[in-house]
């Protein structure tokens, strides 16, 4: 089954006069409840590693979600005992999710979380946050992992939508593994590249399961 798809648009014209970057773009999508990418809950493979243990808080406890939307899997996170930040610059967000995520232990930040600074955590959970970016923002992406993961630390990552044809623009821009290898190259070593077992059904473009290792030295 497919549907319109997604983390933000597969509708021709839909995004136009509509800049991505501005916080405001993305607070009236999620005012007029226009938000395909929402998975309503974690999104189930999320969910399924985080059950398996996969994603178990064992070593170390800080896990950051850069661009959480409205934080179902920063959540779930939560819930399994991590100590969650999570990081979106849309504003309207924090009413319910700040005090959600503060119940378990953890904080909503209200920032551009490609700017993101503070202690270096042990898991970065990417979901569909890398497709939303203008393309030419991926550096800063890449930047900000490395800069947020401690040594020997993990980015988890969603990958999505990974055949996409480039051609067809974005967002959600093509986002594939080896594309995030040679951009976290040479301070993360690639130790996941799987197939995902629970898809989001309705998505229209594969998803994959990566996992990184950031290396001792950040070298
Ligand atoms: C496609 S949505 C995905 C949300 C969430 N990860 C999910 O799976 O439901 C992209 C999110 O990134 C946020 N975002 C985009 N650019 C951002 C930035 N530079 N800093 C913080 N948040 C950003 C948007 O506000 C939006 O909530």
């Amino acid at each position: 089954m497919t549907e319109p798809d997604e983390a933000t648009d597969e509708r021709p014209g839909r995004a136009e006069g509509v800049d991505l970057r501005e916080p405001s773009a993305w607070a009236e999508r999620y005012d007029a409840g226009d938000t395909p990418w929402d998975c309503g809950g974690p999104h189930p493979e999320i969910a399924r590693r985080i059950a398996s243990g996969e994603l178990a808080p064992t070593g170390g406890r800080r896990a950051l979600v850069p661009g959480c939307g409205r934080g179902h899997d920063a959540l779930a996170l939560a819930r399994a005992g991590w100590t969650v930040t999570a990081v979106d610059f849309a504003p309207g967000l924090a009413a319910e999710l700040g005090p959600a995520l503060a119940a378990l232990g953890g904080e909503f930040v209200e920032a551009n979380a490609l700017e993101w600074q503070g202690e270096p955590v042990d898991l970065v959970l990417e979901h569909t946050f890398h497709c939303a970016l203008p393309p030419t923002e991926r550096p800063r992406w890449a930047a900000l992992v490395a800069r947020a993961l401690r040594p020997r630390g993990t980015l988890a990552v969603l990958v999505f939508p990974a055949d996409k044809p480039v051609s067809e623009g974005g967002p959600p821009h093509r986002t594939e593994t080896a594309e995030l290898s040679a951009l976290l190259a040479p301070a993360f070593e690639l130790v996941a590249d799987e197939a995902v077992e629970q898809p989001l059904e309705r998505r229209q473009w594969l998803e994959r399961w990566a996992r990184f290792r950031r290396t001792s030295d950040g070298a």
